[in-house]
């Protein structure tokens, strides 16, 4: 199986990181929109439409499935882009909410979820859980997070400093942290601790993982091939997924 996985940027690393340990498929094409990052201060229409440009990207790939790793462009391009395409495309949203409903049974549990200002605005996730019965919801978009993976910072006190700027209103430990944003997986480790490690996160990539063996039959591949795309700069995210994927026994082909 050929899969393709689409993000704004570097930060779908973090879902192709969990579906390479998956061994679901044994091809990858990852493309990354460098050159327009970050999608979730973009409107709506530009989410969609640049969406639809890397569908076509994808096209020419023949690639037998697409996970749309970008929770921005999940919110606001997936029915469009499904609408434009014989192939299944999965949405990172869908299953993050699989994997809350798994986890947390409590409806009177408190669930703060995190991601960009698109995402937030969107309202899928807050709508989805709504629709499930959960009462106590909390939407946070942290916009500086972004940067802040893409500069490898993962710890540490500007990292902290940011933190409290955001988590200010948040004055008791949710029940449950959506990570509902590819960047913020890298942060998981900073996030639980400011949370006292009480709270259970969800992952997209993880959850998506666990979506897709549910979905097609699979079996375990031993090697995967992985090919990166971008708009720009493509070295650059190659050394990025290097450096965050640390999956030496991996190829890595020219792009
Ligand atoms: N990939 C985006 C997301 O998961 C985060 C980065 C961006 O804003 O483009 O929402």
């Amino acid at each position: 199986m050929k899969l393709g996985i689409f993000d704004s940027g570097a930060g779908g690393l973090s879902v192709l990181k969990s579906i390479i340990e998956s061994r679901i498929f044994d091809s990858i094409i990852y493309y990354g929109d460098t050159a327009r990052l970050p999608y979730g201060t973009k409107d709506p229409q530009s989410i969609i439409n640049f969406s639809l440009e890397a569908l076509d990207f994808f096209n020419s790939q023949k690639i037998d499935m697409l996970v749309v790793a970008c929770n921005t462009a999940s919110a606001h391009a997936l029915k469009a882009m499904q609408s434009k395409s014989k192939i299944p495309i999965i949405g990172v949203i869908e299953p993050g909410i699989k994997a809350l409903q798994n986890k947390i049974t409590n409806q009177d549990a408190r669930i703060l979820i995190l991601a960009t200002k698109a995402t937030i605005q969107s309202g899928q996730y807050q709508d989805r859980l709504k629709a499930l019965g959960y009462k106590n919801l909390y939407a946070i978009a942290p916009s500086l997070f972004v940067p802040l993976v893409e500069e490898n910072i993962f710890d540490g006190k500007i990292l902290e400093e940011v933190m409290s700027f955001y988590f200010k209103p948040i004055d008791f430990i949710p029940d449950a942290i959506i990570l509902g944003c590819t960047h913020f997986p890298l942060l998981a480790n900073a996030i639980s601790q400011y949370f006292q490690n009480k709270s259970i996160l969800i992952h997209s990539g993880e959850a998506i993982v666990d979506f897709i063996k549910h979905k097609i039959p699979t079996q375990n591949t031993s090697t995967t091939t992985l090919k990166f795309f971008a708009s720009s700069d493509v070295e650059s995210l190659k050394k990025t997924a290097r450096k965050w994927l640390d999956l030496p026994n991996y190829s890595f082909l020219k792009t």
